[in-house]
């Protein structure tokens, strides 16, 4: 496989856009990483995103948004993994690079969720609607239920879960791209009100808007243009069964846990060598277990490693410097392209008041329902 390098970035703010259209929103973001790049044109593209059709009624999304962008007629595909639906359109967006059947791709994610669906239910689509929606279960209540066994079974505490919300809105308020730029206290988190025992709403990611692009290239482009390399060490991506009742237990990730070991494998890594990660932190409970499943820490240690600050910038492994999925905003297609951009932006030593001090190796975890899908990738900042 050809070595592949993340060149250009964009994305527009994430939240409540109901000045702007779908279309509108995901040309913002690619016209960003176009210019970001520096490229004249890009061979194909991608776009992940969820569940248009029952967002705002468009679907074909490749075609569309090579109209609206203005590059027909390279091919244009639309990716859809549920909430994993941009880090899976990065990870195809890879594939085209490495295997040198083009030299410049575009990997492009969006959602716009307020514009007056029922949200929750077009969410639910993604988890098993016999066995668990026809029930009445939707996401809060499934990652609920993650959370009540991993507080049986390891002791972890609301108030530790409660930890990674005010982190996370600690690092999203130095984000200039979040929906949420407020910081909130423990306090806040345990008294908000009740979504699914044992989640108030701030233990939630929010429903928004928003679009992000990346352009990938080989190292020939980007050596000719003169970048910094950001290179893709490995991309990997696993399966588990769709409902939770099917799985030898729930406290535990199987699509993570086979994911990362493939990815650590590819790139010849273990836990201790990552500087920072952005997990897929859909509910407070989902950046504990998968904080676990990834190697982090020892299973049922999740929680605590939130509390004494282990994942706070400057702890021992930075967790979603870019608030996560809570306090940025989850605009499900759009989410694993923004993780990216939080890593070359990382990487290239740009993000801010956030940044962790020496970044070199970063890694993006994306899942989709309750991590029936899960993708990873690592990058790593070259001289
Ligand atoms: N975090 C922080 N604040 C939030 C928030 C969140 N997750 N969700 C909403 N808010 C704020 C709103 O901005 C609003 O503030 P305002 O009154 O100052 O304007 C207030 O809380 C109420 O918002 P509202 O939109 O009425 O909330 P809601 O009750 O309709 O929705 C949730 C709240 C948590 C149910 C909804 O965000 C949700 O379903 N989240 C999970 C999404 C999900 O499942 N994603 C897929 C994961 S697999």
């Amino acid at each position: 496989m050809r070595d592949v390098v993340v060149i250009g970035a964009g994305m527009t703010k994430f939240g409540e856009l109901w000045d702007k259209s779908i279309k509108d929103i995901f040309v913002e973001a690619a016209l960003r990483a176009i210019e970001d790049a520096g490229v004249k044109q890009i061979d194909s593209m991608y776009v992940g995103a969820m569940s248009s059709g029952l967002f705002v009624g468009q679907e074909h999304l490749g075609a569309v948004m090579a109209d609206y962008l203005g590059v027909t007629p390279i091919p244009a595909t639309h990716v859809e993994s549920a909430c994993a639906s941009g880090g899976v359109s990065f990870r195809q967006a890879f594939l085209e690079v490495a295997s040198g059947a083009s030299d410049i791709v575009m990997a492009g994610g969006v959602e716009k969720m307020t514009d007056g669906a029922d949200v929750t239910e077009a969410l639910a689509t993604a988890a098993d609607q016999e066995y668990e929606v026809y029930q009445g279960v939707t996401f809060p209540g499934l990652y609920a239920m993650i959370a009540h066994a991993h507080m049986k079974e390891f002791g972890t505490t609301r108030k530790q879960l409660a930890a990674v919300a005010v982190k996370n809105h600690r690092n999203g308020s130095k984000n200039p791209n979040a929906q949420f730029r407020s910081e909130i206290t423990i306090d806040q988190v345990l008294n908000a009100t009740m979504v699914a025992d044992p989640f108030g709403l701030l233990d939630c990611s929010p429903v928004s808007d928003g679009a992000a692009a990346v352009i990938v290239a080989s190292m020939d482009v980007a050596k000719k243009l003169k970048k910094k390399p950001i290179k893709v060490l490995a991309s990997a991506q696993a399966s588990d069964t769709i409902a939770l009742h099917s799985r030898p237990g729930i406290t535990t990730l199987g699509s993570v846990v086979n994911a990362a070991k493939k990815a650590y494998k590819m790139a010849g890594l273990k836990p201790s060598d990552i500087d920072l990660c952005e997990v897929h932190d859909c509910f407070t409970i989902a950046e504990v277990v998968v904080s676990e499943d990834l190697g982090f820490f020892k299973k049922g240690e999740g929680g605590k490693a939130a509390e004494k600050g282990l994942t706070a910038i400057g702890g021992k492994i930075p967790i979603n410097t870019s608030g996560g999925l809570k306090s940025k905003g989850h605009p499900v297609g759009a989410t694993g392209i923004a993780q990216i951009i939080e890593l070359y932006e990382q990487l290239n030593g740009k993000a801010g008041d956030r940044q962790v001090k020496g970044a070199r190796i970063g890694m993006a975890q994306n899942m989709g329902g309750s991590g029936a899908s899960c993708v990873i990738h690592i990058l790593e900042s070259g001289k």
